[in-house]
């Protein structure tokens, strides 16, 4: 492939390190749907969707006339000192669309990291309580406490919030032995963290993402929530990354039949501007006044943005099309695995899918082997044509826009395909691949 273009270069020279996760040499300067187009004119299928804020698709119109029509009203940039009807009418649009009892509140945001910091801090303060419950490959932030929460993060050496326990996250196997095995290891230790009475929250994703795509037991939520109740700590349902139709629910947490006392949103709500939100009892959101304070939250063209996503949510039916989109996109890897003996497994929800790739025994003495096939193998898809990441050293995520077409599903699975082929015989190059980190 051809040295890097200008843009990068000129990235490379501007923009901090420390916020890049790199895999492949990708720009976009613009997009559609699923298709981004790169700062060379190639064109690629966008099979992660920026690791799913662009759910509704790129430019989506809807969200392009809601964004216009805000930004030409000039109603704000917040709603700390005043207030605006674009965050309102998000804020009411919320409250409808997310389950929950009683008098609830929408505290807005930027990002998923400070919808769970306020989350966190929002609960610590409204129980008077310091400990939070967290889980092993947990993702909840790049920061601050929802960072030093995160299992990934303090596997990865982040120091642990001070006071936090992270717990073994339970994984569906399918035999009900051993999901009840596993479901009865957490409780036991989730009821002695609980037995001290000084757990303000449980922090919980409804199925792990950046932790490698792993979907916990039925009944994992349900435990989780009865105990909560029980203890008199608060159950918070980070949706991020899953939430809002894409594993064919409007909410992950709907899989295992419970209503989480907060709720934080973020990614796909905004469309593809800084957007995130949590979703709670009057209580807790109001308990400490003026204790959560961004400048620009409720800007009212990120708002605008958010119901023009909500709304086209219902309009275009995308939690049935996730779900449609997501047993299509599984059965043809499941029948690929078939004939490609790198392909381990399959699982997730919906269209949040995760391949996790072995390399062949043999094929490579490396230590990371596995990881090490992994990188390539998306190397080399973006060299094809198509944009994924890894997750968990050697799992390839695939969270597409909702509206992936049929045709592209197809497409994606066939630029797999291709290759692992072409890095079973040894395309990429060491080269290649030595300049991005990922992780
Ligand atoms: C489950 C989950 N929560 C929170 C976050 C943090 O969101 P953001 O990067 O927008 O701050 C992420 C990011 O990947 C996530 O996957």
């Amino acid at each position: 492939m051809s040295a890097a273009p200008a843009l990068l270069d000129r990235d490379a020279r501007v923009i901090a390190g420390n916020q890049k996760l790199r895999f492949f040499p990708a720009s976009v300067v613009s997009g559609r749907g699923s298709e981004v187009i790169d700062d060379t004119g190639r064109r690629l299928l966008d099979l992660s969707a920026a690791w799913g804020a662009n759910s509704v698709g790129h430019a989506h119109p809807r969200v392009i006339a809601a964004i216009g029509d805000a930004a030409a009203t000039g109603a704000g940039a917040s709603v700390l000192s005043a207030t605006n009807p674009f965050a309102v009418e998000l804020g009411e649009l919320l409250l409808e669309r997310t389950p929950g009892d009683g008098d609830r509140r929408v505290l807005l945001g930027h990002a998923g990291t400070d919808a769970n910091n306020s989350a966190l801090a929002a609960a610590r303060a409204a129980t008077g309580r310091p400990r939070i419950v967290a889980f092993r490959g947990g993702y909840h932030g790049g920061s601050g406490a929802a960072q030093a929460v995160s299992g990934v993060f303090v596997d990865g050496g982040v120091p642990a919030d001070p006071a936090s326990a992270l717990l073994d996250y339970p994984v569906e196997t399918g035999d009900p032995a051993a999901d009840a095995a596993a479901l009865a290891h957490v409780f036991a230790a989730l009821d002695a963290e609980l037995a001290g009475g000084d757990v303000a929250a449980i922090i919980v994703e409804s199925h792990q993402s950046d932790g490698g795509l792993l979907v916990p037991p039925p009944g994992f939520l349900r435990g989780l929530a009865h105990r909560a109740r029980a203890a008199g700590a608060l159950l918070i349902c980070d949706e991020v990354k899953v939430g809002l139709a894409r594993t064919g629910r409007m909410h992950g947490f709907q899989h295992d039949g419970v209503v989480p006392d907060l709720v934080t949103f973020g990614k796909a709500l905004g469309g593809g501007l800084p957007l995130s939100a949590v979703v709670g009892p009057a209580e807790v959101l109001d308990a400490a006044p003026a204790s959560a304070l961004l400048t620009t939250a409720g800007n009212a063209i990120a708002a605008a943005s958010g119901r023009a996503v909500l709304e086209t949510i219902a309009a275009e039916h995308l939690v049935e099309a996730a779900e449609e989109r997501g047993i299509q996109l599984r059965t043809l890897i499941a029948e690929l695995a078939e004939r490609t003996p790198e392909i381990h497994e399959v699982r997730g929800r919906g269209l949040s899918l995760g391949i996790e790739l072995r390399a062949e025994p043999g094929a490579q003495e490396r230590e990371d082997a596995d990881a090490d096939f992994a990188k390539r193998v998306i190397y080399r898809m973006w060299q094809l044509g198509a944009i994924c990441y890894l997750v968990r050293d050697n799992v390839v995520e695939l969270t597409p826009p909702l509206t992936l077409t049929a045709e592209e599903a197809l497409r994606a699975v066939d630029l797999l395909d291709a290759a692992i082929i072409d890095v079973r015989s040894g395309v990429v190059s060491d080269a290649d691949i030595a300049p991005y980190r990922g992780w």
